[in-house]
């Protein structure tokens, strides 16, 4: 899929089908984070696949939003690590776009994922931490189910002409 079409067609898919997901799909998946720009490119994030049923099903807890988490075939917790933190506080950032073009890349190998926000709310981070028990300079930051798409909600233009401001407000 063009690079075009699959930013301009992904949408948040929220039912997967039974179809497992290989390994070598999530390794392709995690590239795709990776290969996200970062502040002084410090890469600064870490990941964690859930493919545990039973772990799977208590991510569905971890907010009143996470609930399509319990069905999906595998989950990518997506961590801050501010361990060598070169440019203080962009971690969120990079964390963001690593997030999105996993999301992308999901969606273009014909996958269906949907962003989770976690970070910054402290309740989600504790629970995940209360589950995963990272190091303490780990934050969980996303929490990403992927699955092959039960559903097809197609596309939308959000394109909006009055957002955008040429030279001057
Ligand atoms: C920071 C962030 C947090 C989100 N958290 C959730 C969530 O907890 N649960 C959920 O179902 N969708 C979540 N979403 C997905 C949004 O609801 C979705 O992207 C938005 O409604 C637009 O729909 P689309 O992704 O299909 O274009 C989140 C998206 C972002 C960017």
């Amino acid at each position: 899929m063009e690079a075009m079409d699959a930013i301009l067609t992904r949408r948040s898919i929220r039912r997967y089908t039974d179809r497992p997901v290989a390994d070598e799909v999530v390794v392709e998946l995690l590239r795709a984070a990776m290969a996200a720009p970062s502040a002084q490119n410090q890469q600064p994030w870490q990941f964690i696949v859930v493919r545990d049923r039973s772990l799977l099903t208590k991510m569905a807890h971890v907010s009143r939003y996470s609930g399509m988490v319990g069905g999906a075939q595998a989950a990518v917790v997506v961590c801050g690590d501010l361990t060598n933190e070169r440019s203080p506080g962009f971690w969120v950032e990079d964390c963001a776009a690593a997030t999105q073009n996993l999301l992308i890349a999901a969606h273009a190998l014909g996958l269906g994922a949907v962003w989770v926000g976690i970070y910054p709310r402290r309740e989600r981070v504790d629970r995940l931490r209360d589950l995963f028990k990272p190091p303490e300079e780990v934050i969980p930051f996303a929490v990403i189910p992927i699955g092959y798409p039960a559903e097809n909600p197609g596309p939308v233009d959000r394109f909006d002409r009055e957002r955008v401001h040429f030279d001057r407000w």
